[in-house]
């Protein structure tokens, strides 16, 4: 990292807080300078883990228009920076590696240390100074939600090439990695059905605002389970639903959506997540909460990382259903709980994806950057 090590309790409270972020500052390079020089990652033979495919289908930058990542970002800020620790049966000699996403390239950076297991482990770090840019105080939770929605995008797409199941790491204390996934070759494993495909990990988007049409109960459902699965208990998961019947529901034991509470929450919601008031007509506004105000660093990482990773399994799995989704980051007063009539404090809205049925399609992908990044400018 280019900074000192933060102090999370600090930096989440004054996230939280009514200040304003200061103007932008330079964000610096796109992709942390790896030393050495740049090495092609070949194709994969049998039995090997094709890390070319994945970190394509998740980590690599996708288009000429400058998109940076196919991950969802704050601000399109791109903060998270992969290391690869690449084991056996890896088209790449086993080794430590930095992986620059824009000329899909490793700079190798010494051995592996010690014996690492088959296959690869990725390990995501942020550049501070990227994020900051844009957010200022603000930056620390994104970041983590970033690096966790990164986590997402690999799981994703190990998932979709078959490759064995990942292991995921988002509890650790150092400054750096802040997440890993361990990725094994395939074992001849059979594609998974419920996997999505490369295709749909490479279409999938942030909807740009407005973001109508409130999706079927059904639907709702089903992003509401992968989100509360995902979550592994970290937070609570609930989604403000709009017009017919505006309400808040949430996962019944049983698997169905129970009333949480009853009248309308989206306004609110626009107010607290930086006053983006298109969230007040969004169809449906998934939400984790939790992460108390005397919550330690090591849990207030944790919960971020797990919800980034959440919310971007919800997205594609939401997407996969036709329904479109964009991230929402930015949350300052958002005590849920207490205004769901709990103690104050204690449920704090982490992440939020807001959900549509109806909107406009994607002009350009650099169009769609920048009107994506104005709508979160307009907000600070
Ligand atoms: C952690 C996180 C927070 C985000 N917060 C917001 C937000 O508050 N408002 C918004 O309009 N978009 C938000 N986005 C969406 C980004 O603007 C979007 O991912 C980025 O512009 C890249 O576009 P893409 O997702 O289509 O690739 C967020 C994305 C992430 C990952």
């Amino acid at each position: 990292m280019d900074l000192p090590p933060v102090d999370l309790v600090a930096a989440l409270a004054r996230a939280r807080s009514r200040e304003q972020p200061g103007p932008d500052t330079p964000a610096g390079p796109a992709v942390r300078a790896w030393p050495g020089p740049p090495r092609h990652l070949p194709e994969a033979g049998p039995g090997e883990l094709d890390l070319g495919r994945l970190l394509r289908l998740s980590l690599a930058a996708a288009d000429r228009a400058g998109r940076l990542r196919p991950t969802p970002s704050a601000g399109a800020l791109h903060p998270v920076d992969a290391q690869l620790v690449v084991g056996g049966r890896c088209p790449l000699p086993p080794g430590r590696y930095g992986y620059d996403p824009l000329r899909h390239r490793v700079h190798r950076l010494g051995p592996e240390p010690g014996a690492a297991l088959p296959g690869a482990r990725i390990e995501l770090s942020v550049t501070p100074r990227r994020t900051i840019s844009h957010y200022g105080h603000r930056a620390w939770p994104l970041m983590l939600l970033d690096t966790g929605h990164a986590a997402a995008a690999l799981w994703l797409a190990a998932r979709a090439l078959s490759a064995g199941p990942p292991t995921l790491l988002l509890d650790g204390t150092d400054d750096e990695p802040l997440a890993a996934l361990h990725i094994a070759p395939s074992e001849g494993t059979r594609r998974d059905a419920q996997a999505p495909t490369p295709r749909e990990l490479l279409a999938r988007r942030s909807a740009p605002p407005p973001l109508r049409g409130t999706p079927p109960r059904e639907e709702l459902r089903a992003v509401l389970t992968t989100a509360t699965e995902a979550g592994a208990g970290e937070l609570a998961w609930c989604v403000a639903v709009g017009a017919p019947r505006p309400e808040l529901v949430e996962l019944a034991p049983d698997g169905t959506l129970r009333r949480l509470a009853s009248g309308e929450a989206r306004p609110t919601l626009a107010a607290w997540a930086a006053g983006q008031a298109w969230l007040a007509d969004a169809g449906a506004v998934l939400l984790g909460y939790g992460c108390p105000r005397d919550a330690e660093a090591p849990r207030i990482r944790r919960a971020h990382l797990r919800a980034g990773f959440a919310v971007g399994l919800a997205h594609v799995a939401a997407s996969r259903r036709g329904v479109a989704g964009r991230p929402v980051g930015s949350w300052q007063q958002a005590d849920l709980g207490a205004a769901l009539g709990g103690a104050p404090g204690r449920g704090w809205i982490v992440h939020g994806l807001a959900l549509g049925t109806i909107h406009s399609a994607h002009s350009t992908h650099s169009d769609h950057s920048a009107r994506s990044v104005q709508s979160e400018e307009e907000t600070s």
